[in-house]
């Protein structure tokens, strides 16, 4: 596998192309809107300065990184040459489907199709394909270039020879990949976002404070951060529809969100993306506030 296409530049897809064009792979970056692709590439450029700055990364190699990433907004021709397709686009399942039914009469009958989806099953996204045995979840984390771990997802259908294909890829990034199995929200979401859940009902319930709850969570378990930091981090309505998921896939009532969760996302408090969560944040700094209701 050589040539590397990305579906999306945005929050995550600019880290997976950054990440496979820094280990040597040739990587077609592919968005709908080409101002993304400018962004994704400056930002890009901006975290190999950082790299360089910590001594992570030769300055010589930054040019050639950046040439080995080919920005473009045309499924067809970004996908033509492609060994392996890794989609990044908007968590929405109907856009996915289609992404996944076009890729498949566009791309090479070699090419194994990933998706970077977090909560969206992988057996339905190959169903929409003709070839189910070739399509897996490669679920990287946010920031990619610093996060080590790849949650590599079968389907269904997925065979064991994609699946070793697409562990040794992973390693061959510098990445710790883990075979999961594909059950909603995978493992890693499974257990996050009920501990998340768990929290908020903690403050719900009066139990404790914003700031207390985190506090416990980092000092006691050694969390870099507090739940409900990270749910605002993450994004409240992406916690919501990650619990629903799971409440769905499941039919465990163990998975309800807690109704504070729900009144949040209602009231356009989304965590970081609105500048109000648990927390509130001053725009352009690192400051942050707890949000006045819960002060
Ligand atoms: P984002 O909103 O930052 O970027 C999505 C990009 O997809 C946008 O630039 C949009 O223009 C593009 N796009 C939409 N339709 C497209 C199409 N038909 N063809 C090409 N590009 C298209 O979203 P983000 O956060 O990067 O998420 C992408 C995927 O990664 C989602 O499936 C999400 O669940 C998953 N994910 C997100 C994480 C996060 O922390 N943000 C963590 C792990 C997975």
């Amino acid at each position: 596998m050589q040539n590397i296409t990305v579906i999306g530049g945005g929050t995550m897809g600019n880290g997976i192309a950054h990440v496979f064009a820094q280990n040597g792979y040739q990587v077609t970056l592919v968005d709908v809107v080409s101002a993304v692709l400018d962004k994704a590439l400056a930002t890009i450029g901006k975290n190999l300065d950082r790299q360089i700055a910590k001594g992570a990364l030769a300055e010589a190699d930054k040019a050639a990184i950046l040439q080995r990433i080919h920005p473009m907004t045309d499924l067809k021709e970004g996908v033509a040459n492609a060994d392996l397709v890794v989609e990044a686009a908007t968590e929405n399942i109907s856009l996915k489907l289609k992404i996944f039914s076009d890729m498949d009469q566009l791309a090479p009958a070699r090419a194994v199709l990933a998706t970077n989806t977090s909560s969206i099953s992988i057996t339905k996204i190959a169903a929409a394909t003709q070839r189910p045995d070739k399509v897996i979840g490669m679920h990287f984390m946010n920031p990619v270039p610093v996060m080590k771990l790849i949650e590599v997802i079968r389907g269904y259908a997925t065979t064991d020879e994609v699946t070793n294909q697409i562990m040794g890829l992973s390693r061959r990034l510098g990445k710790e990949p883990v075979e999961v199995n594909d059950y909603p929200g995978f493992v890693a979401n499974r257990i996050l976002l009920p501990m998340i859940n768990e929290a908020i009902y903690t403050l719900y319930e009066g139990v404790s404070g914003v700031q207390e709850i985190d506090t416990v969570m980092k000092l006691g378990m050694a969390h870099p951060m507090g739940p409900l930091q990270l749910a605002d981090f993450i994004g409240l309505d992406v916690c919501l529809a990650i619990l629903r998921v799971l409440q769905e896939g499941f039919g465990n009532p163990k998975y309800a969100p807690c109704p504070l969760l729900v009144n949040m996302v209602t009231a356009g408090k989304l965590g970081v993306k609105s500048g109000e969560g648990f927390y509130t944040y001053t725009p352009g700094s690192k400051d942050m506030m707890v949000a006045a209701r819960f002060r």
